[in-house]
């Protein structure tokens, strides 16, 4: 693993490490202003965090919140206080991480958002809450890329650290370039990947909110192209053959990230929705569910993780193998055949602006590079993306 050396910027570094957190901002106020106008409309918060010990705080820079507000949803979340409350929470981290703690292989930090903390008062209205459904509090991925750190949010928006270790007295601050964007719920997050066949399943299965309402999940979704490659046997499917196959797709009460698939969850099956076990099988750098390889790790959404698949697991086929040295697996349906048409999508609209995740060529454990921050913001709060339903 390699551990890389960001130096902190001039004094700062230096001379703060006997400061309070309040006094790390107002010294770094030509960067942070609106990062500081904001939490001074959040007094609860500022207090929480002035008290804070051993946390992180990734302080988005003026140009990042004006990249922020040039979306108009955006605009109108930033002006509804227990929303910007979550957003902010999400820039917390629980634990005081350093640059040098960070590695080439991502870390999944829990940050406060949808942490329960033992003071009421934080949890405003039940609002933030809301936006999180994962045990522990929502996470960030934090990766080393060349000689930078950076994050990974919702929609695999990446923003990168631009001034590393400013040291306070509760812990350490990054400025960050982007604001990270909160994640959304699997429905959303699903079609602004581009994931539109399996946003249809789940549509014509009435599955949508059920998915949406689990807490702790691990979702495995398969690819338009996945969806295709079977389309001849879709027609014939059965409104509860349909559910019993998607919800073959769902770990209910794990979240598995990429850095749990390829170490302490590899090799192990898993009960899923549909009650039958899935196999999820680490080899040479690939991560096989039975015979579907993971074409893309770790879209984090509310509440949990997607991956998405390059085939559609079929659960009378839990026994299916992957071929490891083959480019394509061979379908899990025996007879189905591709059609022309990609099965489910009638109706349903992508985002235009939205991450083409389905053309990601990311690995496993490897987040994207580029491409995605721009338009992650779009749909930066659940409630405000493409509406399906
Ligand atoms: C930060 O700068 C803004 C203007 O750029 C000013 O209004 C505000 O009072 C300053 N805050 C602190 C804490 O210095
Ligand atoms: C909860 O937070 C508020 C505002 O920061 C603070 O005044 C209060 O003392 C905190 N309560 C507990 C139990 O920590
Ligand atoms: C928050 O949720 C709890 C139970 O989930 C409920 O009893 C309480 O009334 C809610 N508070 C507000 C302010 O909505
Ligand atoms: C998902 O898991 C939770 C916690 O184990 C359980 O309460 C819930 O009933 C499960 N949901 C379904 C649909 O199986
Ligand atoms: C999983 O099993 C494969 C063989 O099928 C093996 O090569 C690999 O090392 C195992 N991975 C882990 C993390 O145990
Ligand atoms: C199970 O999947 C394999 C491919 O992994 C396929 O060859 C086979 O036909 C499938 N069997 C059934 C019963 O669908």
């Amino acid at each position: 693993m390699h551990f890389i050396t960001l130096l902190p910027l001039g004094l700062a570094g230096l001379a703060s490490a006997q400061m309070s957190l309040t006094q790390v901002l107002a010294s770094q106020n030509s960067t942070l202003s609106t990062l500081n106008s904001l939490l001074a409309t959040q007094p609860q918060l500022a207090a929480m965090l002035a008290s804070a010990k051993d946390i992180t705080l990734l302080a988005p820079s003026n140009a990042a919140f004006a990249k922020f507000v040039e979306e108009p949803a955006n605009q109108m979340a930033a002006s509804d206080p227990a929303t910007l409350m979550g957003v902010l929470q999400y820039h917390v981290l629980q634990t005081t991480v350093p640059a040098s703690g960070f590695t080439t292989t991502m870390q999944f930090l829990p940050t406060m958002l949808g942490a329960t903390t033992s003071n009421s008062s934080m949890n405003t209205m039940n609002m933030t809450t809301m936006m999180s459904d994962v045990t522990g509090g929502q996470v960030v991925g934090g990766v080393v890329m060349g000689e930078k750190v950076e994050l990974m949010s919702g929609l695999k928006s990446m923003s990168t650290v631009q001034t590393a270790d400013i040291m306070f007295t509760g812990g350490v601050m990054h400025i960050i370039d982007t604001v990270l964007t909160v994640p959304s719920p699997p429905s959303t997050s699903a079609l602004d990947s581009q994931l539109t066949a399996l946003a249809g399943a789940l549509k014509s299965a009435n599955l949508l909110t059920a998915v949406d309402d689990l807490k702790d999940v691990t979702i495995f979704a398969p690819s338009n192209k996945a969806f295709q490659n079977i389309g001849s046997a879709t027609p014939m499917l059965t409104e509860q053959q349909l559910s019993g196959i998607l919800e073959y797709h769902v770990i209910n009460g794990t979240v598995g990230y990429s850095s749990l698939l390829t170490t302490g969850l590899a090799n192990e099956s898993f009960p899923t929705l549909a009650g039958g076990n899935v196999m999820v099988e680490a080899v040479n750098g690939k991560v096989f569910i039975n015979s579907a390889m993971v074409t893309i790790t770790d879209i984090i959404v509310s509440n949990g993780v997607l991956h998405v698949i390059d085939n559609v697991l079929n659960p009378a086929n839990s026994t299916a193998m992957p071929n490891p040295t083959a480019t394509q697996q061979a379908v899990a349906f025996a007879g189905a055949a591709a059609a022309s048409n990609v099965p489910f999508t009638s109706g349903i609209i992508a985002p235009t602006t939205a991450a083409s995740a389905s053309t990601s060529k990311a690995g496993a454990g490897r987040a994207r590079e580029s491409g995605v921050g721009a338009v992650g913001v779009v749909a930066l709060f659940g409630m405000m993306g493409a509406a399906i339903l």
